[in-house]
C-alpha cells in the first residue's frame, strides 16, 4: 500500500464556507414540505403555555436530553465511593465539557465541604507559613484557563484488546473546563519559598486525605489553584471550594478538596502513590514520574454509542485531540483502518493542553469502514498504533494508553470497537 501513513487531505479550504461553496457536505431536505406531518399539525408546544421563569431557578437540559449523563461500570470497583464514572463523549460537541457531565474519581465519595469552614495552609520549607480563608484567596489576582484533565488510567481497559463498547468508557475519564484559580507561584510567593524547597506535597480534606507530590518546577511553572469551573463555582465532585490544576499532567495529581501545601525538598512516599507514578514494562524495568500526557485523539462520532443512522451520503465524523507535552498541531483520520489518511479539520479554541475537536465531511459509500484517528502535537510526536505501544511497553501496565483507536462500522451503520494489526 503505497499511501500507507502519506496523509492526504481532501480539502485544503479551511473555511466551512468554502466546503459548503464545493456542495461536499450538503444534505438535501428529507421530505418535501407538505408530505411532513410535523408541520401540517399544531403540536402541544404551539397550543399552550411553556414553564414560567421562575420554576427553575438552576437551569437543566431539556427532558428530551435525559440520556446525555455519566455512567459507571459496575465491575469495575467494588463500591461506588472509591470508584469512577465516565464523561458521555459520544453526546457532546465542540471542546468545553458541560460542569454537570464532566466524569468523577473519588476515593472517599464525594466532600461536602462548608467553604467558610475550609482554609488551605501553606507551609514546610517557607519563610512564613500562611494559613488562607477562601476569603483571603479572593483578594488575590486571578486568571482564566481551559485546560482538559486525563486520568493516567484512561483507556486502561483497552490496553490488552478492545473491550469496552462505548467511547464513553474506553475514553471518558477526560474532561475540559476553563478555570478560574490563583497561579501557585503567587501563592508560594507570598509564603517565600526557601532555596532548598524542589518539591511539594498536596493534600485534600477528602475522608481519604488523598495526597500527592509534585516537583515544584511544574508548580512555579504553570499550576493553579481554582474555585471555579466554566464561570461557576467548582462542583462539589470536582473539589468545592478548591483544587489544583496541573495542565498537561495525569488527574490524580489535581488534587480535589485541597486544604494543605507542604514545601519540602524531597518527594514524599506513599504506597498508591509509588504504583501509581511507576509503569512496570515487560522486561521489569519501569517507567518512572510518568506525569505527562501524551498526544492522543479519538473519534466520538460516529462510535458504539453513536451509530450512523442515516442513509449512506453526506456523513459527519467528529472527535476530539490533545497532548499534555504541546500544541496540538493536527489530526489525521482513516476511513480504512490506516491504509490511508486525511487531515481532519479543527475547529474551536486552540489553547494548548486544552482539548481541540475536529471533524471530517465525507460521503459515506454505505460499505464498511475502519474508523481511526492519530493526534500530531509541536513536539513533532505523532500517536501511535496500539501494536506500537504495547511493543515498547509490554503488557503489565494499564496506564498511559494514547494508542490509536479503531471503530469498525457496519453496512447498516452500526459501530463496534475493534483491534485491527
Ligand atoms: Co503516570
Amino acid at each position: 500500500m503505497e499511501e500507507r501513513n502519506t496523509p492526504k487531505s481532501v480539502s485544503r479550504r479551511t473555511a466551512l464556507g468554502g466546503m459548503i461553496a464545493a456542495g461536499a457536505a450538503v444534505s438535501t431536505p428529507a421530505a418535501a414540505a407538505g408530505d411532513d406531518a410535523a408541520i401540517t399539525t399544531i403540536q402541544p408546544w404551539r397550543q399552550e403555555l411553556g414553564r414560567g421563569v421562575d420554576a427553575m431557578p438552576y437551569g437543566l437540559p431539556s427532558a428530551y436530553e435525559k440520556s446525555v449523563h455519566r455512567r459507571n461500570v459496575s465491575w469495575l470497583t467494588a463500591d461506588t465511593y472509591s470508584s469512577v464514572n465516565f464523561t458521555p463523549l459520544h453526546d457532546l460537541d465542540g471542546v468545553i465539557t458541560p460542569n454537570g457531565l464532566c466524569f468523577e474519581r473519588n476515593h472517599s465519595g464525594v466532600a461536602l465541604i462548608d467553604p467558610a469552614r475550609h482554609r488551605l495552609m501553606l507551609h514546610g520549607l517557607v519563610k512564613t507559613p500562611l494559613v488562607f480563608t477562601m476569603a483571603d484567596l479572593m483578594r488575590f489576582p486571578r486568571q482564566n484557563r481551559t485546560c482538559f484533565l486525563e486520568c493516567a488510567a484512561n483507556s486502561g481497559m483497552e490496553w490488552r484488546g478492545a473491550q469496552m463498547n462505548g467511547v464513553q468508557f474506553t475514553h471518558g475519564m477526560i474532561h475540559n473546563v476553563m478555570y478560574t484559580g490563583i497561579p501557585l507561584r503567587v501563592l508560594l510567593a507570598a509564603a517565600g519559598v526557601r532555596p532548598s524547597a524542589k518539591w511539594l506535597l498536596l493534600e485534600g480534606a477528602d475522608a481519604a486525605g488523598m495526597t500527592r507530590s509534585l516537583p515544584l518546577k511544574k508548580a512555579l511553572d504553570d499550576c493553579m489553584v481554582a474555585f471555579r469551573m466554566n464561570g461557576e463555582a467548582l462542583r462539589a465532585e470536582q473539589g468545592y471550594p478548591l483544587r489544583l490544576v496541573v495542565p498537561g499532567w495525569e488527574g490524580n495529581l489535581w488534587i480535589k478538596w485541597l486544604r494543605r501545601i507542604e514545601v519540602g525538598d524531597k518527594p514524599w512516599h506513599h504506597r498508591e502513590e509509588t504504583s501509581k507514578y511507576t509503569d512496570l514494562m515487560s522486561d521489569g524495568r519501569a517507567r518512572r514520574f510518568t506525569w505527562q500526557m501524551d498526544a492522543k485523539s479519538v473519534i466520538t462520532s460516529p462510535s458504539p454509542q453513536a451509530p450512523i443512522v442515516h442513509r449512506p451520503g453526506p456523513t459527519i465524523l467528529t472527535g476530539i485531540a490533545w497532548s499534555g507535552r504541546g500544541a496540538l498541531s493536527r489530526v489525521d483520520v482513516s476511513l480504512d483502518g490506516g491504509r490511508n489518511w486525511q487531515i481532519a479539520r479543527l475547529s474551536g479554541p486552540a489553547d494548548t493542553f486544552a482539548l481541540r475537536r475536529f471533524y471530517l465531511e465525507f460521503d459515506w459509500d454505505g460499505r464498511p469502514m475502519l474508523l481511526q484517528s492519530r493526534a500530531h502535537d509541536s513536539t513533532g510526536y505523532v500517536q501511535p498504533t496500539k501494536d506500537r505501544l504495547r511493543a515498547i511497553r509490554g503488557e503489565n501496565s494499564t496506564y498511559h494508553n494514547n494508542g490509536i483507536q479503531t471503530w469498525a462500522v457496519n453496512k447498516n451503520g452500526e459501530v463496534e470497537n475493534v483491534e485491527i494489526s
